[in-house]
């Protein structure tokens, strides 16, 4: 029976303070391996800019060469959608069912461990490390301890200290700054030159394939190939409207980009659903979150930052009294790509075709309108706004 340890991370780029850290632990605990288990696509970073999972693969593997017993674990990189440690144990345990598994957390992740997603099948699969920060205080230990007690994991505590402390990002800033020049970098000497050599933490720019890529990890494939008609549906129509058939072709590839983030994932970026209200105060129904919320991923983690284009994302999900062309485009073109089927998709195609944007967008508003009222739910007053406004329009 093999012990294993579980060291997760976003590991960008792993340093010298993971390694540290797995091998003290390694020999404390007497473990025969510690997987580095690359998180592909972590939940609380979804609206930041992460190096992509398979360079991130890469560099661990090229750090760890010559350690003896610590190896990368990718199984999460064949999981499309978000990386939740319940379904990597789950998996492991599958494949090794032999092996005893010991999770190794720091204090600050074991502190929120009780709002983990599906945390019972962690504790189930596996036994816990508590590793302290260097100089912390008794207190947050204390609180880690009565996090783990309180989910009824098992776990020890090490007598180590984190020495993975070193942040990735202060690393990352660093590398920046010194235009990737990694002396000095608390990284394995083999990866310093990897990450000078082909300069990973450049500022970069998103291509368009780099985003088709990342889109097809995060979102499920249904979802992706619905995105992929929307920018082609939008790019048509910017042809015969007369917008910009480049801004509407990336508006909508990313325009449901932040269609899986849940209400609870919204802490990361400091906010909470309501602050995507029509007016202060008001409740806003989760399902047009994903439009403003799309509309921060794709400036923060995609580097967006044309303003048309943030708005069409944004405002695609309850449309808005006031909408530019692009707004228009991407709102209908959401409804008339060529994988939506049935009703009501083919009318607002239909309508479309024969009376315009404005008729279509006001046909899908009364559609929608329609459908909430049956659904019992809040109707967002953006897409009340919209439908007079098209009317208007129409009228016009
Ligand atoms: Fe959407
Ligand atoms: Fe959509």
């Amino acid at each position: 029976m093999a012990k294993t340890g579980i060291l997760g991370g976003t590991f960008d780029p792993v340093h010298n303070g993971h390694i540290a850290c797995a091998e003290q632990i390694r020999d404390e605990f007497g473990l025969d391996r510690v997987l580095f288990v690359l998180s592909a696509n972590p939940p609380h970073k979804f609206a930041s800019d992460v190096t992509p999972a398979k360079i991130r693969a890469l560099m661990v593997n090229i750090a760890l060469k010559g350690h003896d017993g610590l190896s990368l674990c990718d199984i999460e990189l064949k999981r499309p959608g978000y990386s939740y440690a319940a379904d990597t144990v789950a998996e492991l345990v599958k494949t090794y069912p032999d092996d005893e598994f010991y999770y190794i957390i720091g204090t600050d992740a074991a502190v929120r461990l009780p709002d983990w997603k599906n945390v019972g099948a962690v504790v189930d699969g596996c036994s816990f490390i508590l590793v302290k920060r260097p100089g912390e205080s008794a207190k947050t230990a204390e609180k880690a301890v009565a996090a783990l007690e309180s989910i009824g994991a098992k776990y020890y505590i090490s007598r180590s200290e984190n020495l993975a402390d070193v942040s990735s990002t202060a690393i990352r800033k660093a590398l920046n700054r010194r235009g990737n020049n990694p002396d000095e970098i608390p990284v394995p000497a083999e990866l310093s030159l990897f990450i000078g050599q082909h300069n990973i933490y450049s500022p970069r720019r998103w291509t368009t394939g780099m985003i088709l890529q990342d889109l097809e990890s995060v979102l499920n494939p249904r979802r992706y190939e619905h995105s992929l008609g929307v920018a082609e549906e939008a790019e048509r129509l910017a042809g015969i409207y007369g917008a910009d058939p480049g801004k509407a072709l990336m508006a909508g590839l990313l325009h449901d980009c932040g269609k899986n983030v849940s209400e609870g994932q919204l802490v990361w970026i400091g906010m909470t659903k309501n602050d995507f209200a029509a007016r202060p105060g008001e409740n806003v129904n989760v399902r047009v979150l994903h439009g403003p919320v799309g509309a921060i991923v794709a400036e923060r983690r995609y580097g967006v930052s044309d303003p048309e284009i943030l708005s069409a994302i944004s405002k695609h999900t309850t449309g808005a009294a006031e909408m530019s062309l692009l707004d228009k485009i991407i709102f209908i073109a959401d409804y008339t790509e060529k994988n939506r089927k049935g009703e009501p998709f083919e009318t607002v195609r239909r309508v479309l075709d024969e009376k315009g944007l404005d008729a279509a967008i006001r046909y899908s508003c009364d559609e929608t309108i329609k459908l909430i009222i049956k659904r019992g739910e809040q109707i967002d007053v953006r897409t009340v706004e919209a439908r007079n406004a098209a009317l208007e329009h129409e009228e016009s």
